[in-house]
């Protein structure tokens, strides 16, 4: 699929079938997760990939919405904190969106559904994940067989995103 089909393509999925995600595929989009690019290369996140089935009631204390359980796998995205002795500024959130979007992609490509689940509950998601204090959840995915139709992108038109030569 060309980058630019794959980008017009890829929508939030908000339904999911019960369909299982074969395992080569999972293997596909956690290495594109592995090869996106981060701050001086450091890499410092972990994903967690989360078999949702049997744990509905649970997980669903981390994001309520009915369709966050319904495909096989969700994944965590977390980070581990910046090293205030060796970075004045702390790029760890941008490097996990760059992974994040690179799985989402990938998953694109490979007929999967995501969806970006940054309004969950942190503190359900440190308990329930048995996360360690120094590491922190930034976003989820949602990840199987959609179930669900596209809505029409809705985007600001690039006039109001960009300026030219100065502000
Ligand atoms: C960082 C981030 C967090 C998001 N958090 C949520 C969320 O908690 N729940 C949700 O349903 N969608 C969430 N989304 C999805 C956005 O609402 C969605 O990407 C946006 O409306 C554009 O729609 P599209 O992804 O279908 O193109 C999130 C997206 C991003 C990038």
């Amino acid at each position: 699929m060309e980058f630019s089909e794959l980008i017009e393509k890829r929508y939030s999925v908000r339904g999911y079938k019960p369909d299982p995600v074969e395992d080569d595929k999972l293997q596909q989009v956690l290495e594109a997760a592995r090869l996106a690019p981060t701050a001086a290369n450091r890499q410092r996140l972990q994903l967690i990939v989360i078999r949702t089935e049997g744990r509905e009631d649970e997980l669903r204390r981390i994001y309520h919405e009915p369709w966050f359980t319904q495909p096989p796998l969700v994944i965590a995205a977390c980070r581990y904190p910046m090293d205030p002795a060796r970075e004045t500024k702390d790029y760890t959130d941008v490097d996990v969106g760059i992974v994040v979007d690179h799985l989402i992609l990938r998953a694109t490509e490979l007929g999967l559904g995501t969806c970006w689940i940054g309004a969950f509950d942190p503190a359900a998601a440190r308990e329930i994940l048995g996360l360690p204090d120094e590491v922190e959840p930034v976003v989820f995915t949602t990840l199987g067989y959609p179930d669900a139709d596209p809505r029409t992108k809705a985007r600001k038109p690039l006039s109001d995103l960009v300026r030219y030569e100065r502000w």
